[in-house]
């Protein structure tokens, strides 16, 4: 029997609205941004750059900081806690957690390990590396083992520490990212709230538009590497703003269009936090009406994988998402790797 091609099946989505299955919901959001902010005037210090500039191209005034000290699992710690007591549960329920991030502890073992160990719990715990998608394929991956009856309770964080990997003399990231940690617990659902559908897509072809080639198998670090700050995020802005409104225009629109509704019942949009204008631009072309369309960006700047359930969870905790609104999430992040993801509240 001849194999199936495996090129073009990479970039087939998976999809899981199935109807009359089971359904997982989110039973409790949490998250965690440090103190300290830097905003866009300290950075005109630092680089060729300006408060306008960088409000104008991106929408960002500011974002949260990291101290000395602080690292990743903290963070996502902080958040797990806040998640699992609006939960209303302990860290012992728990039977799963996945982590979702690209600046790790350290490469090994997995960050989740840290988190279990700091929030208390006893379960398997892994990393996910998705870049900016990856609550979106975390909140995947727990609606997969919930439904499949393997886990009933699961942590799913998404956490960055990009201060510690971005180039502070590389005008054209360093303004973009910001620090912080978003998580939620999701469980079994009895009734029609809960996860409907996720989608989840990777190209490779775009893999060498956003990364930190260094430090890795490819490229161990040595001296010149360091000099040359290939351990630092290395990115091709434009190619990664057309894919961004591509991407994210067909993963949000086939995932409703699969799960049976349509754009004006959708409540709330909660995009990936990457830039004002990528979001403008996805949504618009959905007609999704401003009002809708939920950001913080100009207070964290793009928190990569936290971005969505720090959103997520400052809505849910001002009053603004309700139980039984229907929330549209969707990013997409190096890889590229991009999803959606249909929520009942
Ligand atoms: N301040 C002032 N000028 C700048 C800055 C800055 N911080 N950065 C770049 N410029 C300059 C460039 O050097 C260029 O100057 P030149 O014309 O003399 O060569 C000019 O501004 C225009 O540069 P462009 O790259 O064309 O600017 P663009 O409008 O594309 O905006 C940006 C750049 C904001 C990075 C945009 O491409 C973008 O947002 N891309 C998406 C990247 C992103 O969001 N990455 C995050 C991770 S992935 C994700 O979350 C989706």
């Amino acid at each position: 029997m001849t194999a199936p091609a495996r090129g073009s099946e990479a970039l087939e989505p998976l999809a899981s609205p199935k109807a009359g299955s089971p359904r997982s919901r989110i039973l409790g959001t949490g998250s965690f941004l440090p103190d300290v902010t830097r905003s866009n005037a300290e950075l005109e210090k630092l680089v060729d750059t300006n408060d306008a500039w960088i409000r104008e191209r991106t929408g960002i005034r500011e974002r949260r900081i990291a101290p000395d000290g602080m690292v990743t699992s903290d963070m996502a710690a902080e958040a797990a806690r806040r998640a699992l007591a609006m939960a209303e549960l302990s860290a012992s329920d728990l039977d799963l957690i996945v982590c979702a991030t690209v600046t790790p502890d350290m490469p090994m073992p997995a960050t989740a390990v840290f988190v279990q160990q700091k929030i208390g719990a006893k379960c398997a715990s892994f990393d996910l590396s998705a870049a900016c998608a990856g609550f979106i394929f975390g909140m995947s991956i727990a609606d997969q083992f919930i439904k499949g009856g393997a886990a009933k309770n699961v942590l799913v964080i998404g956490v960055e520490l990009l201060s510690r990997v971005v180039n502070w003399a590389d005008r054209t990231t360093c303004v973009l990212f910001g620090d912080g940690a978003g998580a939620a617990v999701i469980g079994p659902s009895a009734g029609d709230r809960g996860i409907i559908g996720t989608r989840i897509c990777s190209d490779g072809s775009l893999a060498e538009s956003l990364m930190i080639p260094g430090g890795g198998s490819r490229e161990p670090m040595d001296e010149a590497r360091i000099r040359d700050r290939r351990n630092k995020v290395h990115m091709k802005g434009q190619d990664i703003f057309k894919a961004a409104v591509r991407n994210l225009y067909s993963a949000s629109q086939e995932l409703v269009d699969a799960c049976g509704v349509t754009n004006d019942q959708v409540d709330w949009v909660v995009p990936h936090q990457a830039n004002m204008r990528i979001i403008d631009q996805v949504t618009a072309r959905a007609n999704y009406p401003k009002e809708k369309v939920l950001s913080n960006i100009e207070r964290v700047g793009n928190t990569s994988s936290a971005s969505i359930p720090i959103l997520l969870d400052e809505r849910v905790k001002d009053g603004t998402v309700k139980p039984n609104d229907l929330v549209l999430m969707c990013a997409l992040g190096a890889g590229v790797s991009w999803g959606s993801a249909l929520v009942r509240m």
